[in-house]
């Protein structure tokens, strides 16, 4: 395809937000068409399935919280995702199928291949160019996103024990596809780490 696919991802309250806004900003200011999105919640339907899965009430059955992701993520690639990618755009999205991997294979404890696997099938087996991997130690995570909430979703809600098994799945998941993660200390000043990720974008666009 002729476009450029890079993910952000990470834990919660790691900046991925402000580091896909910094990025999107100086493609843009390059020239460059960018197309910034998220998951759950890149789409209409997106947005119905990110309040369900986000904010519902009460229990969800882990598997069907890894079909809900599933299902944002199938709708978005067909309707958004790749065909930005095939009019030649960069397609900058926060987060992507290794957050399922993390959250509902390791958090959820369903298993890494098998949540894979489902996202694989959900989006033809699209894969990104480029994954920056923002990483934080969840004791830090935590204290940044308690500085900022008054209120968390069902997913920052979970004990500590969940974001470090998060954490590591994606350090796992990196570790697996060097060639297509970049590895950032999310402590770092901010600055940094989008000349780092500036520097990595700009050679992937020759
Ligand atoms: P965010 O968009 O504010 O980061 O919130 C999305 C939340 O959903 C975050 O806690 C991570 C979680 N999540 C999953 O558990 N699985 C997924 O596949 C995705 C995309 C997000």
């Amino acid at each position: 395809m002729a476009g450029l696919f890079i993910t952000l991802e990470g834990g919660d309250g790691v900046g991925k937000s402000t580091q896909a806004a910094l990025l999107e900003a100086s493609l843009t200011e390059a020239g460059h068409t960018v197309v910034r999105t998220r998951e759950p919640g890149g789409t209409d339907l997106g947005s119905e399935i990110r309040s369900m899965v986000l904010h519902r009430r009460g229990h969800i059955a882990p598997r069907a919280e890894a079909l809900l992701y599933a299902a944002d993520r199938a709708h978005h690639v067909e309707t958004v995702v790749r065909p930005a990618l095939e009019r030649g755009e960069v397609v900058l999205q926060d987060r992507y199928l290794d957050s399922s991997v993390a959250y509902q294979g390791a958090g959820r404890v369903l298993g890494a291949d098998e949540v894979r696997d489902l996202s694989l099938w959900a989006v033809e087996g699209l894969l990104p160019d480029l994954t920056v991997l923002l990483d934080l130690d969840e004791t830090a995570s935590r204290s940044r996103l308690d500085s900022s909430r008054t209120e968390y979703d069902r997913l920052e809600a979970e004990a500590a024990d969940f974001h470090a098994r998060v954490r590591h799945a994606f350090l796992d998941l990196a570790a697996a596809e060097p060639d297509r993660f970049l590895v950032l200390d999310a402590s770092r000043d901010r600055a940094d780490i989008a000349r780092a990720i500036g520097d990595r974008v700009r050679e992937l666009l020759g």
